[in-house]
C-alpha cells in the first residue's frame, strides 16, 4: 500500500474518532501529523479546517483528514481553498470514487453519523485508491480551478 503523509484534525465532536484513526494509521506506519483538537471542550471547526488547509498548502502531496459531528461544517470550511478537494464520504464506495474520479486530497468524516469502525472502512477505501488520471476526470477537475501541470490542454492557462 502506498503510504502518504497524513494531516488529521477534528473539532470536539470528532476527537474520539480522530484518536482512534490516528492510532490505527501509526500502527500502519503512516507519517501522521495531528493538528488537534485534543479535548472534548467545545471548539470551532473553521479554525481546524483553516489550519489543515495551511498545512496542505505547505506540503501539497499530503492527504488530509477532517472530522466533525456531521462532516458538513468541515466540508464547507475546507472547500473554500482552491487547492483543496475535500470529500465528505458516506460509504467505502464513495470514498474510493472521491480519489479515483475527484482526486480528493482531503477526506471528511462524520463522527456522529457513523461508528468508528465504519469511518475506518471509509478511510481505508480512500487511502488505497488512486486518481484514475483519465482525461475526462482531469478536465472536470480543471473546471474547479485546479490546473494539472502535465496536461497539454492547459498550456497558456497556467
Ligand atoms: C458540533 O456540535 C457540531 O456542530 C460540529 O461538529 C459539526 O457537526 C458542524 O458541522
Amino acid at each position: 500500500m502506498k503510504k502518504f503523509n497524513i494531516i488529521i484534525g477534528s473539532d470536539h465532536a470528532g476527537v474520539d474518532l480522530k484518536n482512534f484513526l490516528k492510532t490505527y494509521l501509526e500502527q500502519e506506519n503512516y507519517n501522521v501529523l495531528d493538528i488537534g483538537t485534543n479535548s472534548t471542550e467545545s471548539c470551532d471547526y473553521p479554525d481546524i479546517a483553516n489550519s489543515l488547509a495551511l498545512h496542505i498548502k505547505n506540503t501539497p502531496s499530503s492527504i488530509g483528514i477532517l472530522i466533525c459531528g456531521t462532516g458538513i461544517g468541515m466540508s464547507i470550511a475546507v472547500n473554500r481553498y482552491s487547492f483543496i478537494r475535500g470529500a465528505l464520504v458516506y460509504s467505502p464506495e464513495s470514498a474510493k470514487l472521491a480519489r479515483q474520479h475527484n482526486d480528493a486530497n482531503v477526506i471528511i468524516l462524520a463522527a456522529r453519523m457513523f461508528e468508528n469502525k465504519e469511518n475506518l472502512d471509509f478511510l481505508n477505501a480512500f487511502l488505497t485508491a488512486d486518481f484514475s488520471k483519465e482525461e475526462r476526470h482531469k478536465k472536470r477537475i480543471n473546471k474547479l480551478g485546479y490546473v494539472y501541470p502535465d496536461s497539454k490542454e492547459n498550456i497558456g492557462k497556467c
